[in-house]
Order: C-alpha cells, then structure tokens, then sequence
C-alpha cells in the first residue's frame, strides 16, 4: 500500500521525529563486509526516511550522523563517515532544494573539516527558504556539550550585566540551545534494539516517545517509520499530568 494511503489511516503525524541510527557496523559484520559499507547502506536508509518524512508530512526530522564521541572511532571510520556525509549533501542536496527540503546542522560545525563545512554551508543556505520540512542533521553533537555551550553563553550574559540570574527558566535555557528555533521532538526512533539515549537532545527529549526496533539501521523502512507513527498514535502523552 503507498506510504500516502497508510498515513489516511493515521491519525495523528508527529512534527517532529528524531532518530538515532544505530547498526550499520553489525550490519556489515553480518555479512562479513567491512564496516564502512554498513555506513554506505545507512547512508541510502537516510534518504529514504527523508522521502518517506515528506510524503507522510513530517515537518521536521532530527538525524543523529555523528556525535563527539565517534572521533574515537579509527581514523579510517571517521574519514568513511566524514566523506560519506559530503558526498550525501553533494549529491542529494538539489534535490532536497527541489522537494522542499530545508537542510539544518546542529553540533559544534566549526570543529568539522573544512570541506564538511563548505558542502554544510552550501546545503543550508541553497535550502533556507524550504518549508516542506527540515531535516536536522546531528554532526559532531552531543546532548552534553550542547548544555554546556548553551550554559557558557547564558553565564557570559549574565557577567556582563545583561541578564539577571532570576530571568532564567526553561524557556530562556532553551533558547540557548542549537535547537532554539526547533520544536523538541515528538517521536524517537533507535535502531538496533538498544534501550539508550546516547547523549543525544538530552534536553529536548524530556516527553518525546520513545520507540526501539531491533532492526538495523540500514534495513530501516518507509514501512519502519509508519509502524512508528501508528505505535505513537497508540501512545497517551500525559506531559506529567493524569
Ligand atoms: C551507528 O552505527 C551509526 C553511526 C555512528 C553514524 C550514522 C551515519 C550514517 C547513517 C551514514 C551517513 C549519514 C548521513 C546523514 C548521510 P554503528 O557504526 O555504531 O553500528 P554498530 O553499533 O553496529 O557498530
């Protein structure tokens, strides 16, 4: 049945839906093939999520690409990884521009290759006026650092007289944050069947639903993502409340 029909039988689509893509190396194991084609396959599972996001409606989708820790990774891996995202915005991004993509980044950027940031730069701004939906990808991001960059920004503020220590609450912290102009998410979906956040919008996901799959992330469907959004519509969020 097409992905639009599924979604008629839906009721609810979340805005936002954050994933942390977990899997491509035991992929490539299993078939006894090195790690960095584990990577290539994610990287085709990217794009389908993304077409699979647009054609259900999705506004905004938060991809979890590289985190600081995976510069632990042998330098072979994160070259893989490196080169793979440029050649991903290299070949994909006019025709993300064409279907109404808006690329973002969220992370510490400035510390990313050169290059990285040359093909980020030009995938955000080709796109910035796109409205279909933005696709965020996490890229040297943890949920950590992003914290403290937000708290050492906040404290250099509240040094130099401009903002009151009592001013500060959720909503002042959060527009800190890389995510300041973002929804947090609604839905997160983890791959690979671990039950962990892995330092990942620590802050944002306070209330988002959680939804784990054991399949690896290069086997991840359109069909994947719609059994999410029907668990998420089975789903009672309560915010804390009864
Ligand atoms: C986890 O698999 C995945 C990553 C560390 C990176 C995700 C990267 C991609 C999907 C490809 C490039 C991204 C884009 C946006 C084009 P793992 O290596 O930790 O798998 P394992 O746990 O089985 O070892």
């Amino acid at each position: 049945m097409p992905v639009v029909d599924q979604l008629n039988m839906v009721s609810k689509t979340p805005r936002h839906v954050a994933v942390i893509m977990d899997g491509n190396g035991r992929w490539a194991r299993q078939r006894g093939w090195p790690r960095s084609r584990g990577h290539l396959e994610g990287a085709k599972a990217v794009r389908e999520c993304v077409e699979a996001c647009l054609e259900l409606g999705i506004e905004y989708l938060t991809l979890y690409a590289f985190s600081t820790e995976n510069w632990q990774r042998p330098k072979e891996e994160v070259d893989t990884l490196m080169g793979l995202l440029q050649r991903f915005l290299r070949d994909y991004t006019r025709d993300m521009a064409k279907r109404g993509v808006r690329v973002q980044a969220i992370g510490r950027l400035n510390e990313l290759p050169p290059e990285c940031q040359d093909q980020l730069e030009h995938a955000i701004t080709t796109t910035a006026n796109n409205k279909q939906l933005t696709a965020i990808l996490a890229i040297n991001y943890s949920g950590r650092t992003e914290i403290i960059d937000a708290v050492q920004r906040l404290a250099k503020d509240v040094a130099a007289g401009k903002l009151p220590p009592d001013s500060i609450d959720a909503e002042l912290f959060s527009s800190f944050l890389y995510t300041r102009d973002l929804p947090d998410p609604d839905l997160l979906i983890r791959t690979s069947g671990e039950m962990r956040i892995s330092n990942f919008l620590l802050w944002q996901v306070s209330y988002t639903e959680m939804y784990v799959i054991p399949k690896l992330w290069p086997d991840f469907s359109r069909q994947d993502l719609v059994d999410a959004i029907d668990e998420y519509n089975r789903r009672q969020r309560r915010y804390g409340g009864v």
